[in-house]
């Protein structure tokens, strides 16, 4: 049975029918009367972080027929599935389990190889931190280079400055992820060889952006005067092509271990998260997978309607397949969370913006939203205008952490009062009586100016504080999320063929641009080849 056909999908396309005009002031005006108030009726927490879902354009019948959909389409069996280590990701015929990265059951699949391997991090991390790990003069590391593209970079840089308040203020961390020399250039400005430690994570150890910056990194070391002898003080790798990175120059004893049953954009966990143990410790980084392993529990254990993965995962089907939203803001209101956004549009596009079900048919409904995100309050001053007055219809997750990570007074309050206040008039808009009486009678031409339409819906994801715990839940959350969301697509959220034919074709074009001799005109289409022809000539070619 296809998606569409299935009677919870019907049933649910009959209640949008009936619900998509209703306004959310008038949801909130009739919930607040009954007891339970409406907010009550949709917070849930789990984890830790709490999850408030009130300002959805839901009412009581809604979530029970999600409900319906998610176990009509196999949603509990399927994460089941992934848990118990079965292949969830048929085209590239491997199991799934960066849950099992976390797990403390000795029982979990791969227990002793990850067990084994976060040690050998740790005793490490532990050297580099105590000084017992030098550069090549005896001097402690002071500069870590997190060299990686993708899932080899996005987590260990999100995390690694969200807990910038865990860190050891005596290791500063850089991250180069960009083919663009630029990128390494400004680290290389700021970093001393002596003193610094290259982590070069590449789960295959062929990327074509991650080898470039390794190398001229490497050829830095070596004309600051560092020998070859001298490059295994400076740099490790992080790959499950072990081979690779011998071939490379880093000893085997210098190579972390990931497996193929990790994939890069849930790989943080494993040791593609050295850079981020290098920085907030041993202990912390515990912290960080307990934080994820209580949301993996959760995600398991709690029934479907207050299992906050399910919960969120229902919601985004609920706009994207129902409303017609094209994309979901994520506005983290929190400067330590500034790489969020981009860390879950890898996650989440990368997983589920795909065409072909798992038995190859395409879809026909639409699949990932377009995920993007900056933190709040500085998004206010940019693009919430059109949120709020726009004709799109673009739902929104805040998250607000209620303590500071920071001693200075008179500013979290505000930050918090914003994220608070923008949730409420996304949701309540203006009326126009409310605008006639602000635009006065001499301005009736303001009035269509400031009349906000409201019924912007958003969720509010409460964390006591940033903390490696909260983190974790957090980032497991939308993992468990995407998981979700993908069952109910149908669609393999754990393969990434879609960025195969650029690479391919940036081969090609590369040597074109290079080649001694110009490019035949026939090889590519006119614009491709006018482009080629032009950085030639400006290279002198
Ligand atoms: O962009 C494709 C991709 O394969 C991502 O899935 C991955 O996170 C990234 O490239 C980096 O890959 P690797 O870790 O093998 O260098």
């Amino acid at each position: 049975m296809t998606l569409k056909s299935l009677p919870a999908w019907n049933a649910l396309e009959a209640h949008f029918q009936q619900i998509r005009n209703t306004h959310l002031r008038d949801l909130f005006a009739a919930g607040d009367k009954e007891s339970p108030k409406r907010v009550e009726r949709f917070t849930i927490s789990g984890a830790g972080l709490g999850f408030d879902f009130s300002k959805h354009r839901i009412d009581d019948k809604t979530l029970p027929l999600l409900i319906d959909l998610a176990r009509a389409t196999g949603v509990e069996a399927r994460r089941d599935a992934m848990f118990a280590g079965e292949i969830v990701n048929p085209t590239e015929q491997r199991a799934v389990l960066h849950v099992a990265l976390r797990s403390h059951d000795v029982n979990a699949p791969f227990a002793k190889e990850v067990q084994a391997e976060r040690v050998k991090m740790a005793v490490f991390a532990d050297k580099v931190r105590n000084g017992t790990w030098t550069g090549h003069t005896g001097k402690p590391i002071r500069h870590i280079v997190n060299i990686g593209i993708g899932g080899s970079d996005l987590g260990p840089k999100m995390v690694t400055h969200a807990l910038h308040h865990f860190a050891d203020p005596k290791l500063k961390s850089y991250f180069v992820s960009n083919v663009d020399g630029a990128d390494l250039q400004r680290v290389l400005e700021q970093i001393d060889p002596e003193t610094t430690l290259a982590v070069i994570v590449s789960k295959t150890f062929t990327t074509q952006e991650t080898m470039t910056n390794a190398r001229s990194l490497r050829e830095w070391f070596a004309s600051n005067g560092v020998s070859e002898a001298n490059m295994a003080k400076h740099f490790v790798g992080v790959s499950a092509n072990t081979a690779e990175v011998v071939k490379f120059g880093i000893a085997e004893a210098n190579v972390f271990q990931m497996w193929d049953w990790v994939g890069g954009r849930y790989s943080l966990w494993s040791a593609v998260g050295l850079s981020i143990m290098l920085s907030i410790g041993p202990k912390h980084f515990d912290d960080l997978l307990a934080g994820a392993e209580r949301m993996d529990r959760h995600f398991r254990e709690a029934p479907l309607e207050r299992n906050l993965p399910v919960v969120m995962g229902l919601l985004g089907i609920w706009y994207r397949n129902f409303f017609g939203a094209q994309s979901q803001l994520v506005a983290p209101y929190s400067e330590a969370m500034h790489f969020l956004p981009s860390y879950l549009q890898q996650l989440e596009m990368e997983s589920n913006g795909k065409s072909a079900e798992l038995d190859g048919t395409m879809v026909d409904y639409p699949t990932a939203a377009v995920i993007w995100g900056e933190p709040g309050t500085n998004g206010q001053h940019a693009f919430f205008q059109m949120i709020h007055q726009g004709p799109t219809l673009i739902p929104i997750d805040f998250i607000a952490v209620l303590t500071a990570e920071h001693p200075l007074p008179n500013h979290h309050d505000k930050l918090l009062a914003n994220c608070f206040a923008q949730s409420e008039a996304l949701m309540l808009g203006r009326t126009v009586e409310e605008a006639r009486k602000i635009a006065g009678p001499d301005r009736p031409d303001l009035v269509p100016h400031i009349v906000f339409p409201g019924n912007r819906p958003s969720t509010t994801i409460v964390l006591d504080e940033l903390s490696p715990q909260s983190l974790g839940a957090l980032i497991a959350l939308y993992e468990h999320k995407v998981l979700v969301q993908g069952t109910i697509w149908n669609v393999n959220s754990f393969d990434q063929w879609g960025v195969e034919l650029g690479k391919i074709l940036g081969k090609v074009v590369e040597a074109d641009l290079t080649a001694d001799q110009p490019v035949a005109a026939t090889k590519h289409d006119s614009s491709t080849t006018a482009l080629i022809a032009k950085a030639r000539a400006k290279a002198g070619r």
